[in-house]
């Protein structure tokens, strides 16, 4: 077994690296940008490639690479069944809906007058999200059918930017603000006021769709459970200040007995049906505390999980003590 490994530093591959080194598995590195990607694969028997919504070429590529080798019997991480909804949020509705996954009831509009008749006689808040984004970035809480009707006009208008350099600027300044970025970041922040990033340009504007979600009140922070194989591992997440959003707000918590152990059930069962090599799911509490999945990743951040007290396997049994989810991630491709 030979497993071709496209490296990103800070990244996945960093870790799949360091285990092949240490366990003797034979590994090349490849580089997937390259028109011959194809071939440096074929004495390989697996490609393993952490590609990221936020790099172009890899929104471009990623996926095509990927798929194409999956369907010629080469194994792959992310897999089809894995990562072709990564990113997109519309995509996972459908997909969580044909499952019958406990999904924040979702709403997607394809003409500007149903929307406009939907937000009409709708209540509010409701939420509203771009299909790509992370870390809370194109999520946005619609508190008036006014403020509804506007994001339709836009939807079905000019669009939004993937990236939008106000909205980042606000958030890393609040970041400053209760000390978890430094003024560095804040400068950098400005600076992309004036100087817009190039993922921004290239990324086309987000139009002719418009999703919003139900708006599940009263939670103070989400649960994320990701499951590699059998096993899975969890975190909480605190809203940010005066905001309903808690995804990439930093304010993260570890401690096991805060974690509701019917997601780690709901991830199982989900996992199951998507058949997917590793996903995390995100949570929130309805007014029944029932929980309900907000989005699905492949990716996710690599150290912020390193401080998880321990995972459980299928059957809900406890393992305390450190792990490597990279790893797992490689059992998964060598199973
Ligand atoms: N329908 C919803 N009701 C209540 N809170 C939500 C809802 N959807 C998302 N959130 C909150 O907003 C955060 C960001 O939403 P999410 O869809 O996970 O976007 P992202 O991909 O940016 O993480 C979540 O972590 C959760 O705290
Ligand atoms: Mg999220």
């Amino acid at each position: 077994m030979k497993l071709a490994i496209h490296h990103r530093p800070n990244s996945f591959s960093d870790r799949w690296i360091a285990y092949c080194e240490e366990n003797n598995i034979s590994y090349k590195l490849v580089n997937c940008y390259k028109n011959d990607i194809i071939q440096q694969v074929n004495e390989c028997n697996a490609l393993l490639w952490h590609h990221h919504h936020g790099d172009f070429k890899d929104v471009i590529t990623a996926k095509k690479i990927l798929f194409s080798l999956e369907h010629a019997g080469i194994k792959v991480f992310p897999d089809f069944k894995t990562s072709w909804h990564f990113d997109d949020k519309v995509a996972q509705k459908y997909l969580l809906e044909a499952i019958a996954a406990p999904l924040v009831p979702s709403f997607v509009f394809y003409d500007k007058q149903e929307a406009l008749d939907w937000a009409e006689k709708t209540c509010y808040p409701k939420v509203f999200k771009l299909k790509g984004g992370a870390g809370s970035a194109n999520v946005k809480l619609i508190r008036s059918r006014s403020q509804c009707f506007k994001l339709i006009h836009k939807a079905f208008g000019k669009g939004f930017r993937q990236f939008d350099s106000w909205e980042h600027l606000k958030e890393v300044y609040s970041k400053y603000k209760s000390k978890k970025a430094s003024f560095k970041n804040v400068l950098g922040g400005i600076y992309r006021i004036v100087v817009s990033k190039e993922f921004a340009h290239q990324m086309p504007r987000e139009k002719g769709y418009v999703y919003f979600q139900e708006f599940i009140p009263n939670n103070d922070s989400d649960i994320r459970i990701i499951v590699i194989g059998n096993k899975a591992f969890a975190l909480k997440r605190m809203v940010r200040k005066d905001d309903f959003r808690a995804s990439g707000s930093g304010r993260i918590i570890y401690e096991k007995n805060q974690i509701d152990e019917r997601c780690v059930q709901i991830a199982f069962e989900t996992n199951n049906k998507i058949n997917a090599q590793s996903i995390a799911y995100d949570f929130v509490f309805d007014e029944k505390k029932q929980p309900l999945i907000v989005e699905i990743s492949y990716g996710f951040s690599v150290a912020a999980y390193d401080q998880c007290e321990g995972y459980w396997d299928n059957e809900l049994n406890w393992f305390e003590g450190k792990f490597n989810p990279q790893e797992w991630m490689i059992e998964e491709v060598l199973r």
